[in-house]
């Protein structure tokens, strides 16, 4: 059934108390749930119906007596409640199976440890309950469980009792003071250790902080506890944000579904992003952990204190607390080229996936219409370009604009579940005099209309009058459910540049004032025009600056306006976009070309790029960036039909030029950068090993191209010698994206070495999953690495990084001629859809973009998209997720 936005009603009854008692037995485990509930005068008189999911209902009770009630698909529905507005109280008893649970939603167990997860709808599969965010309940939990097997137990708040019990057992009751939504309940019961550190807050009350892991793991946990503390830090200065409890305790699961939760006071994570260590954490995942940390942290604020009022809000919490955990990040980052760096790395996910989320089956607003699973709408629509609207509303009021936004929004709306709505309301009534305040309505369409908004930019330059006139049109593409769209409210940042490359002052026509050197103009029409003045010669443009708007930006700018920005442009995203633009059109040009001969790289190209890899002035992350060439799939985005592997020959060939004609530099590179000294994860040290990984894989394959050894030998070498996992790792990879001989020794070698480390296993996996393909060796590779002893589909993390990484991250592999990638897509679609469906309706998503596939690549797709339509036993995620890519 379909779930519609517009069908939104306030639930008919409020629950106030739950007291949860849990007789945890992973076989079989007792949930007595005691409600005290009240009728909601605000709602029209009808059946109490609550939620229930693979429950056994064994005894309800209404003020202690026997209740009538009935079972209507899966809702217990009570009639003969109590009259008037009185509360009552509601007693119910059930059972579940937690061994049992692979869906790894509710409560479920791994390696022996209970936990749960709730949102969106998992509470429902621990008892019968009004599962929808706006019924907020104040829960006291008392966890019961063998002592020898599960002596720790948690749940949200503050332990106010614990003892033994007889048997073995003994328990612990935990209160949480805050009202909350059911997703935001959690325990967690088994075998753990903590890290605990006591701090004074500046609020001057100590709070007692814990990550608890199993017990080899707790050397990993101080990076993230480090974490912790800065991001509370952070929230307190930024946006004087406390922490309101006295303790605050992360838990990490190698069995999730997603990233982390952000549960009140009790947030759960992925492993992967909770534990770090040098030796088996790469630079990127003590970033992650940083970021993940910092996201869930700031959820107490924005998702807890202020909820959503129903999942087509989504991203009232999710894109506010993305944008809060990229500010968190950049601040964390320290120079401004460290941000810039984080910026760029924030839209290339953007423009890589995001994009093409908005231009396929499943595109979908920032603020959906409907859903069919709620699980499905977890998108990158949701997060990433719902953290680009909040980031557009900053860019419109200010930065102190913001903060007195975000101090409105905690005045009214504290302790309530609300809409985006009140979100952009509040930040607006803060600004009466922004231009987000004056064009609100229109400024919400970023929540009501999906698509990605193409904007034209045309610049005239006229010599007698010493004017540049600026011609920008916008069209937002049709998606699924949405022909026709309304002009979008686009702010876009932007400098004028001399050709030798100063920044001009930026005076509009009719504008007296001295003029500033960069400035924002907002476009809220299809079509409009800016009149620059006083520009004694044509300006080169310097628009989107900082990506000011989730857009793509079409300009024709040449070679040499190009080459003005790379070198010389003040801000340094648009430097680094300047060297996307140039390589996008390169390498379009080469696609579009009808000849699979290799078009030679432009000299200037090379003598550009030579030029930024010696500038001394400029971070090593940086460089890495530059050098990186746009995404396969972000190259596929730009065409309207695709063949995968033409993509990936041609993007190849650009790389193996570029390793070959800056060989010199490469070396001088690896020279300077790969002595790291003591490790350390900042951005700073973190660019140099990036950058130094960079050279070698560059020479490791021109090596591999011409037969010398060196370079091979010495990426080998690394591989034995790296004192930290991402010099190491950096190193297996040059060796096994060059398809060197040696890398099968030294992927032996690895797994040798890490043997029982499940998280560097998992880059093991995905590694090779990832290796370019060689006549069509990778997907027997694949079927082969699932007999690996170390493989099983049931772990989220490890199915995702050999079976996604071939899917969704090797097009070329995946994308055969013969069609076998998309029948073995379709096998584990429906194997994974019989333990996981949340996992499998991910994996369902790598066709998405089947309908601009080149023959005989789209026959294919289709023939496996239909061979799982048809099958009768699929899950509703995976059911909704195919329909639409077949609609
Ligand atoms: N709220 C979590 C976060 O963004 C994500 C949990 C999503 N879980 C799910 N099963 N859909 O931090
Ligand atoms: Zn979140």
């Amino acid at each position: 059934a379909t779930v519609r936005r517009e069908d939104y009603a306030p639930p008919p009854f409020w629950i106030d108390d739950v007291a949860l008692t849990f007789d945890l037995d992973p076989a079989k485990t007792r949930v007595l749930n005691r409600m005290r509930v009240r009728r909601n005068p605000a709602a029209p008189e009808q059946p109490l119906r609550l939620d229930g999911e693979d429950l056994n209902l064994a005894r309800v009770l209404v003020n202690g007596q026997g209740a009538s009630f009935k079972l209507e698909d899966g809702k217990l529905v009570l009639s003969n409640l109590p009259e008037g507005q009185e509360p009552f109280e509601l007693e119910i008893f059930t059972t579940c199976q937690p061994d049992k649970n692979t869906l790894l939603s509710g409560l479920y167990t791994s390696q022996g440890t209970f936990f749960t997860q709730c949102e969106a709808e998992g509470f429902r599969r621990i008892t019968y309950f009004l599962d929808r965010p706006d019924v907020m309940s104040v829960y006291t939990v008392t966890l019961r469980a063998d002592k020898a097997a599960y002596p720790v137990l948690l749940s949200n708040g503050n332990l106010i009792e614990q003892g033994d019990l007889e048997d073995g057992r003994h328990y612990a009751k935990w209160h949480d003071p805050f009202r909350k939504p059911s997703y935001l309940f959690a325990l967690v019961a088994g075998k753990l250790v903590a890290r605990s550190q006591k701090i004074i807050a500046r609020d001057g009350k100590e709070h007692l902080l814990q990550i608890y892991v199993r017990p080899g793991d707790l050397e990993k946990t101080e990076h993230a506890l480090q974490s912790l503390i800065a991001a509370i830090a952070w929230d307190e200065t930024r946006f004087g944000l406390h922490l309101d409890l006295e303790r605050f305790m992360i838990v990490a699961t190698s069995d999730f579904n997603m990233g982390a939760m952000e549960n009140k006071g009790l947030n759960i994570f992925n492993t992967k992003f909770v534990l770090a260590s040098q030796a088996t954490a790469t630079d990127q995942d003590f970033a992650n952990v940083e970021s993940v940390v910092g996201h869930e942290y700031f959820h107490n604020w924005t998702g807890n204190r202020i909820t959503c009022r129903d999942w087509f809000q989504l991203s009232l919490k999710e894109g506010l607390t993305v944008f809060r955990d990229q500010e968190f990040s950049m601040d964390m980052a320290g120079s401004d080229s460290a941000r810039a760096v984080k910026r760029i790395e924030d839209v290339r996910l953007l423009r890589t996936v995001q994009f093409a989320e908005d231009a396929g089956p499943m595109a979908h607003p920032v603020r959906p219409d409907s859903y069919k699973e709620i699980n499905n709408f977890y998108t990158v629509t949701i997060y990433e370009k719902g953290a680009e609207v909040v980031r557009m509303m900053h860019t419109l009021v200010g930065e102190a604009g913001f903060r007195k936004g975000m101090d409105l929004y905690f005045e009214r709306h504290d302790g309530q579940a609300v809409t985006c709505d009140d979100f952009a309301q509040a930040i607006a009534d803060a600004n009466p005099d922004s231009e987000l305040a004056r064009l609100l309505p229109q400024f919400k369409r970023w929540y009501s209309q999906a698509g990605t908004p193409r904007v034209q930019a045309t610049g005239l330059y006229d010599e007698t009058a010493q004017t540049w006139t600026l011609r920008l049109t916008q069209t937002i593409p049709p998606t699924p459910g949405q022909a026709d769209k309304q002009p979008m409210v686009i702010p876009i940042k932007l400098g004028l540049l001399a050709p030798g490359g100063q920044a001009l002052p930026l005076q509009l026509q009719g504008e007296t004032e001295a003029a500033a050197l960069e400035r924002t103009l907002v476009l809220t029409q299809a079509e409009q025009t800016f009149t620059f003045v006083n520009l004694a010669q044509p300006p080169v443009p310097s628009l989107l600056r900082g990506f000011s708007a989730p857009v793509v930006l079409d300009q024709q700018l040449d070679g040499t306006a190009l080459e003005v920005l790379l070198e010389h442009d003040s801000d340094p995203f648009n430097r680094w976009e300047a060297s996307q633009q140039w390589a996008q059109r390169i390498l379009l040009q080469t696609l579009q070309a009808d000849t699979t001969d290799a078009t030679p790289v432009p000299e200037r190209f090379i003598a550009a790029l030579r030029k930024v890899l010696q500038d001394p002035t400029l971070d090593a992350a940086f460089k890495n960036l530059v050098l990186t060439l746009p995404s396969e799939s972000y190259l596929a985005e730009q065409l309207e039909c695709v063949d995968p592997q033409r993509i990936h020959a041609i993007r190849q060939n650009l790389q193996a030029q570029l390793a070959q004609a800056l060989q010199d530099i490469w070396q001088l590179i690896w020279q300077e950068h790969s002595d790291t000294g003591a490790y350390q994860p900042d951005a700073f040290s973190s660019g140099r090993r990036a950058l130094a990984g960079k050279a070698l894989a560059m020479l490791t394959l021109e090596a591999t191209r011409t037969g010398d050894a060196i370079w091979p030998g010495k990426a080998y070498q690394r591989c034995k010698d790296a004192s930290n996992m991402t010099d190491r790792f950096n190193a297996l990879s040059a060796l096994v994206q060059a398809r060197h001989p040696l890398a099968e020794q030294a992927l032996a070698r690895f797994h040798q070495m890490f043997k029982g480390e499940a998280l560097v296993l998992d880059k093991w996996f995905q590694l090779q999953a990832t290796a370019p393909d060689l006549d069509g060796d990778i997907l027997p590779k694949v079927r082969q690495l699932m007999q690996h002893p170390d493989f099983t589909l049931k772990n989220p993390n490890r199915a995702r990084s050999l079976i996604f990484g071939y899917t969704n991250a090797n097009p070329a592999a995946f994308h055969r001629t013969d069609g076998a990638g998309y029948q073995f897509w379709a096998d584990q679609v429906m194997a994974l859809d019989a333990l996981n469906p949340q996992v499998a309706a991910r994996l369902a998503r790598a066709l998405d973009a089947w309908r601009k596939l080149a023959e005989p690549y789209k026959a294919h797709a289709e023939a496996a998209l239909q061979r799982v339509a048809a099958q009768d036993k699929l899950s509703k995620d995976v059911r909704e997720i195919i329909e639409k890519a077949l609609a």
